[in-house]
């Protein structure tokens, strides 16, 4: 794809990512508004590991995770293990996530109001109207994961990370879930990277896909879901 002008969101350059030793090595990606870049591969290789590096929480061990984020709150990560606030509800849980990507800049008048509605709005299309004032601990692991969708969507990041943030869910909700999330990054011009177990649900969303693989970071092209 041509990009002619348009700015990149995110850019990995030269990547080598792991903890002593490097998981993977090399990995280049550039991601522009609107794109969805899919990442699977194997159980332990070091797709979390990616995730993790690309939002700032574990160090790269060589090269530059650069992004161009332009607001507060401007990457979102739904992580494999969600870090809920357990003892709190649905709508607290969804609100800090509003909090983290509403600045006092979008003006005082409004700020509040708009965070609030953010959450409403993420709430509904979670489908957790009715579970808005239970605390966390006490929904199905798949409603925990719509919690955590909704408090990232809340937040209304340029830039979305999600690790297997369908798993638990069943079909109706999987659809549901895609459909908020894949609107939002469209109508946003987002950026997406996410870490998917599904290889048919992979191909499904996104416009591109990488496997994780002895050590690399490796395109996969696909043709009416069988690999080439
Ligand atoms: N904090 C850590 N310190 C040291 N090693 C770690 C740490 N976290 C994960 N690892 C190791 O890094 C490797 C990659 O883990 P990672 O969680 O990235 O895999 P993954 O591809 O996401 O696997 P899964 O599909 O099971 O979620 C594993 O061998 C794991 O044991
Ligand atoms: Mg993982």
């Amino acid at each position: 794809m041509d990009h002619g002008e348009t700015e990149f969101l995110l850019k990995l350059e030269q990547l080598s990512i792991g903890y002593e030793e490097p998981l993977i090595s090399n990995i280049s990606l550039t991601m522009y508004p609107g794109e969805v870049v899919s990442i699977i591969g194997a159980s332990g290789i070091g797709k979390t590991t990616l995730l993790r590096t690309v939002a700032g929480l574990v160090a790269p061990l060589e090269g530059r995770v650069n992004l161009n984020v332009k607001k507060r709150g401007g990457l979102g990560y739904i992580p494999q293990k969600l870090g809920l606030v357990h003892h709190a509800s649905v709508s607290h849980n969804v609100g800090l996530g509003a909090r983290a990507g509403t600045s006092f800049r979008e003006g005082p008048m409004t700020w509040v109001g708009r965070r609030n509605e953010r959450v409403e709005i993420a709430i509904e299309q979670m489908g957790l109207t009715e579970k808005r004032n239970e605390p966390v601990r006490r929904l199905s692991g798949g409603q925990q994961k719509r919690v955590a969708t909704a408090r990232t969507l809340a937040q209304r990041p340029q830039i979305l990370l999600a690790d297997e943030f369908l798993s638990e869910l069943d079909e109706d909700n999987i659809q549901i879930v895609v459909e908020s999330v894949i609107d939002y990054v469209k109508e946003s011009g987002a950026a997406m990277i996410l870490v998917e177990h599904n290889t048919e649900r992979a191909i499904q969303l996104s416009n591109r896909i990488f496997r994780l693989v002895e050590g690399e970071l490796v395109e996969q092209f696909f043709q009416g879901g069988e690999e080439e």
